[in-house]
């Protein structure tokens, strides 16, 4: 009986260490670092650092260029006294016309809260900043961030928690990240002339090296390698779910997304109407639950 339990459970055992072994992406296939001098380093396949001190920051990029996905990354943040320091974490195209969506976190003194800035890139544009306080210590533990882009919406979340919708407002002329493949990149780096309380707090290199790690990395996406896309033709059906391509927001979501928005966000392009004085962008007027936001805090 005993010796019957034992084989079952080794058995259950094996089959989690094969089935977790193929789930969880290798770093060392998926990523290149490519810079930082040994400063950015894989660990046991499954974790990966990047190191900033006074010499250099350090980064890494993906080796596939995708064309929409579901991107959920883990990161744990410089802790202690971070200020000056800058992690980011996008995907880019390349070329003078580029897309890019963006998470950067910008780096504080001890106890004092990081600001997780996001932008999106179209055709070399951007200026659609969206800033956040998070509703946690993002250096005290691994959270997981994660971009969905499909062809009608780019959402940014955080431990499943949407803090920012970029739908896609080609009908009205704005130009939206669709064309150009993107590559994952990540980097550390020095930005003390403007990251912390707007370049004010200057970073300690006595607490250098500083540190962000990152781990289990999951691509639900369309690869392009030689022109074609993982998600056409015959290689799409056999690849099975891609729900994500046109997933959007539920009722339930939409509600956190407007928690998140009304009790964390600290800066919103589309309600900054020092800056846009002669007119808002398009997508700004038009989204619904901004026209309202808009109308609150000129009013306020
Ligand atoms: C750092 O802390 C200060 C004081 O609480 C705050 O004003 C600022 O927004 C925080 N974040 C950054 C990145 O400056």
């Amino acid at each position: 009986m005993a010796s019957t339990t034992t084989s079952i459970l080794n058995s259950v055992f094996l089959f989690m260490i094969i089935f977790l072994g193929s789930t969880l992406a290798d770093f060392n296939n998926e990523f290149d670092i490519t810079w930082g001098d040994g400063r950015g380093k894989v660990i046991n396949r499954d974790l990966l650092t990047l190191s900033l001190d006074k010499a250099s920051g350090s980064g890494f990029e993906s080796r596939n260029e995708y064309l929409f996905g579901k991107i959920d990354m883990q990161l744990k943040l410089v802790p202690g006294n971070s200020a000056g320091t800058v992690t980011a974490y996008y995907l880019s195209s390349k070329g003078s016309n580029w897309d890019e969506i963006d998470f950067e976190f910008l780096g504080n003194l001890s106890g004092d809260p990081y600001i997780l800035h996001t932008n999106v890139f179209s055709q070399g544009k951007g200026n659609r900043e969206q800033q956040f306080y998070l509703w946690f210590d993002p250096t005290a533990d691994f959270h997981t961030y994660s971009i969905l882009w499909n062809p009608q919406r780019i959402i940014f979340s955080v431990d499943g928690t949407p803090i920012r919708e970029f739908k896609n407002a080609e009908s009205i002329g704005v130009p939206f990240p669709k064309d150009r493949p993107m590559r994952i990149h990540s980097s550390l780096w020095n930005a003390d002339d403007w990251a912390t309380r707007g370049g004010l707090v200057k970073t300690d290199w006595s607490q250098a090296p500083f540190t962000a790690s990152y781990r289990n990395f999951k691509a639900d996406a369309c690869v392009v390698a030689s022109g074609k896309s993982s998600c056409s033709g015959s290689a799409a059906s056999s690849s099975g779910n891609q729900a994500w391509l046109s997933e959007e927001l539920d009722i339930t979501k939409q509600e956190r997304l407007r928690w998140v928005q009304k009790n964390y966000m600290i800066y919103n392009y589309c309600s900054d109407s020092k800056r846009f004085s002669q007119g808002f962008p398009p997508e700004s007027i038009r989204s619904d639950y901004w026209r309202s936001w808009i109308i609150q805090s000129r009013r306020g």
